[in-house]
């Protein structure tokens, strides 16, 4: 990275892990472009040999860079996990828009320091994040108190005050869909705001909140490789994560809403309506609709 607005920090883990991430990326754009096979993990949960091979690349990696680091990713990776340093690596965040050609995913790698007098299921405090975006050639990258930054340039998130002039971003999981309620919640700030976004790659998402294009985004069931490297840089980039109560963010949250800060209460407030049934906008089923619409046409 060379400087740009701002003095680009000495970092202690980017440098290493960015060229990591960029050559993930690049394999992942040869995939692409060679194309690839999928196979079903579970109901639409896709994975393809581009998941794999991109994960036992990164693995390799990081071992020969930071042999003492733990390795904890999402194609089954469990290395050295009771080491003080340990990456969460999400080889390819949005599968399922790759398996499509759906130009929207990335390379997603978090670091967490677990001193060794911390308990097994206890969060440690995250020190590094890099998520790389091989089509747009986006690097975004964090370091705890060192700013947020997208390749030389420094990122702060948006300085939007209310919801109903945001942008806003969620997703859907891909198991055990008709158990999931954000479809309701997808209305909800649908009509409260500018929009709401789905676009399929949750590591983006929290990236995109933390450079201001979107104001901010939540999830239910996310994995710590989705989430670690996005929450370090929406915090450094002056936003706020937390679960959908407001209560600190845990890497094993079953909820996640990072935003710009600005909008978090009245984001939280709504999903205390929303969860209480109050409050809700109604609009009208699809045969309160049809039957309005046979009335106009005979009328
Ligand atoms: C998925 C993406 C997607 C989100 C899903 C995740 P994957 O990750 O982040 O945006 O909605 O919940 O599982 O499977 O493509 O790595
Ligand atoms: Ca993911
Ligand atoms: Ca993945």
């Amino acid at each position: 990275m060379k400087s740009g607005d701002a003095a680009i920090p000495d970092f202690t883990w980017i440098p290493t892990v960015a060229a990591i991430a960029r050559e993930a990326g690049a394999r992942l754009r040869e995939f692409l472009a060679q194309g690839v096979e999928t196979e079903y993990k579970g109901d639409v949960d896709v994975v393809t040999a581009a998941d794999r091979a991109v994960e036992k690349l990164i693995r390799g990696r990081l071992h020969e860079a930071l042999p003492e680091h733990g390795v904890f990713g999402e194609e089954g990776t469990r290395e050295r996990m009771e080491g003080e340093f340990r990456w969460y690596v999400d080889p390819l965040d949005g599968t399922t828009n790759f398996a499509h050609g759906f130009p929207q995913f990335c390379v997603s790698l978090g670091l967490e320091h677990r001193p060794s007098a911390l308990a097994p299921g206890d969060d440690g405090t995250l020190l590094a994040g890099v998520i790389y975006d091989p089509m747009r050639d986006e690097l975004f990258a964090a370091e705890r108190g060192r700013g947020a930054w997208l390749n030389d340039r420094r990122i702060q998130v948006s300085r939007t005050p209310d919801l109903a002039e945001s942008l806003v971003a969620t997703g859907f999981p891909s198991r055990k869909r008709h158990l999931n309620p954000n479809v309701h919640f997808y209305q909800e700030f649908t009509l409260r705001s500018h929009g709401v976004r789905r676009a399929g790659s949750a590591a983006l998402d929290l990236a995109w909140t933390a450079c201001g294009r979107l104001e901010a985004f939540w999830e239910f069931n996310l994995n710590p490789w989705d989430t670690a490297a996005g929450i370090l840089l929406v915090t450094e980039a002056g936003g706020r994560v937390t679960d959908f109560a407001g209560n600190s963010y845990r890497l094993d949250s079953r909820e996640v809403l990072a935003s710009n800060g600005l909008i978090h209460n009245e984001m939280v407030s709504l999903f205390q309506d929303m969860f209480a049934g109050r409050n809700l906008a109604p609009i009208p089923t699809p045969q309160e609709f049809a039957a309005r619409r046979a009335a106009r046409n005979a009328g």
